[in-house]
């Protein structure tokens, strides 16, 4: 942490007071930290606090700083935000992209890793629109460190109170770490279903979402990665930080593919290619007969087995959709598309798609195994990430 600068947002909760610590241990840590308070927060805490803490100004209001915009410099300098107490207030405005003072303009003009601390009384923190507004938050690859409980200020016990000081400490520390774990790798990823046309308004497609490529590639940028996200049709919004190229087809992601992922660093192959393509397309809509319709369908180029022919240095990571014999297969795909790895992925009964929870495996060598886990997409991506960086190496 010795020489990291960080932006410490402090909201107006009776848990204020803990920042003073907080900021103290990362003084002496060697963390040059630039503290915003809230207008609320300065009725709980004095600025000048953490003026003598951190022997550096104290940002309040955007107006009274002695510079204009104090907002952008502060996120462009630093390298993590940390907000410890964050109220219900704040994690809302976040959540929906209100930035009404300094530290809300401040994290939105961010693209850093942002760790979230709540605190707040037990019944806030449970009531559904704050619950909704935090799974939006970790949605976007915000770190949450849940609060504990305990007693609180309303002489209450529940679920509410800050997370101590070594486990926000420990939040950041990740936090610093992934921010420059990929600097300067350039990182391709293929995600989202293809679609192949029969006639102008039908179409052969799967159920994938692309949420995990999005999130894989968002957390790849997190980290410092320069990444090209191959996206096909889905509805879910791409990353604002990274480079997005959307497909349609298997072939217009076999093009894209040979532009972009040919000597990336990293190609992440995410996508649910179709195998097959309708061998017609139809000018103009089929109209319905009294007999059946028979398609006829032509195989589609496997665009990884492709990259996995062009590799040169090339690190390749295929994923592995199966229903039955999970690991055989997924280890014969990565034999025979020349992988570095490959995330197994159980999708029987549609599991693994979408916005739900998912199982990942990862499998790589002749028989090694690490099991990545079970949760959202953004929280897989961070780990898969990890995993990813000490398997295929991150000199
Ligand atoms: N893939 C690809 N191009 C294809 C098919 C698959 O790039 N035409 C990639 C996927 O993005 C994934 C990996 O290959 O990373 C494995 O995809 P999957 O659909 O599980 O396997 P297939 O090779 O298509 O084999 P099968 O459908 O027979 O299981």
């Amino acid at each position: 942490m010795n020489g990291m600068r960080v932006v410490l947002g402090v909201c107006g909760g009776i848990a204020a007071y803990k920042a003073a610590a907080l900021t103290s241990t990362l003084v002496q840590r060697g963390v040059e930290l630039d503290v915003i308070l809230t207008a609320s927060a300065e009725r709980f805490i004095a600025p000048l606090t953490f003026a003598s803490l951190t022997a550096r100004p104290v940002y309040g209001s955007l107006w009274d700083a002695p510079e204009r915009i104090p907002h952008i410099r502060l996120v462009r300098e630093a390298q993590a935000i940390l907000i410890a107490p964050a109220t219900a207030n704040v994690i809302a405005k976040l959540a929906h992209g209100i930035a009404g003072d300094l530290l809300t303009t401040a994290v939105l003009a961010a693209r850093i890793p942002i760790v979230i601390a709540p605190a707040m009384n037990s019944a806030m923190y449970e009531h559904p629109a704050t619950v909704a507004n935090l799974a939006l938050l970790r949605e976007r690859g915000y770190d949450i460190v849940e609060p504990e409980r305990g007693f609180l200020a309303e002489r209450e016990s529940g679920p509410g109170r800050l997370a101590s000081e070594e486990r926000l400490i420990e939040a950041l520390e990740r936090a610093l770490r992934r921010r420059n774990s990929l600097a300067g790798k350039r990182i391709a990823i293929t995600a989202g279903p293809t679609r192949e046309a029969f006639d102008p308004i039908r179409f052969v497609s799967n159920a994938s979402t692309g949420a995990i490529g999005i999130a894989l590639a968002r957390e790849a940028a997190l980290r410092g990665a320069e990444v090209v996200l191959m996206l096909g049709p889905t509805l879910l919004e791409p990353p604002a930080q990274v480079t997005t190229v959307r497909f349609t087809t298997a072939r217009d992601l076999f093009d894209a593919a040979m532009r972009h992922a040919v000597g990336a660093d990293w190609t992440i192959a995410t996508a649910a290619v179709a195998d097959y393509r309708p061998a017609e397309t139809a000018a103009s809509k089929l109209k319905k007969s009294e007999g059946d319709l028979l398609v006829r369908f032509e195989r589609n180029p496997d665009v990884l087995a492709a990259l996995g022919e062009r590799k040169g240095g090339s690190k390749l990571v295929g994923f592995a959709a199966e229903t039955d014999d999970h690991e055989a297969n997924a280890r014969e795909k990565l034999r025979n598309k020349h992988l570095d790895a490959i995330v197994l992925n159980d999708v029987r009964d549609e599991r693994g798609f979408g916005l739900v929870q998912s199982t990942l495996t990862l499998l790589w060598g002749a028989g090694e195994k690490r099991e990545i886990g079970t949760g959202t997409k953004p929280h897989l991506a961070a780990r898969l990430l990890d995993a990813l960086e000490e398997v295929l190496g991150c000199s």
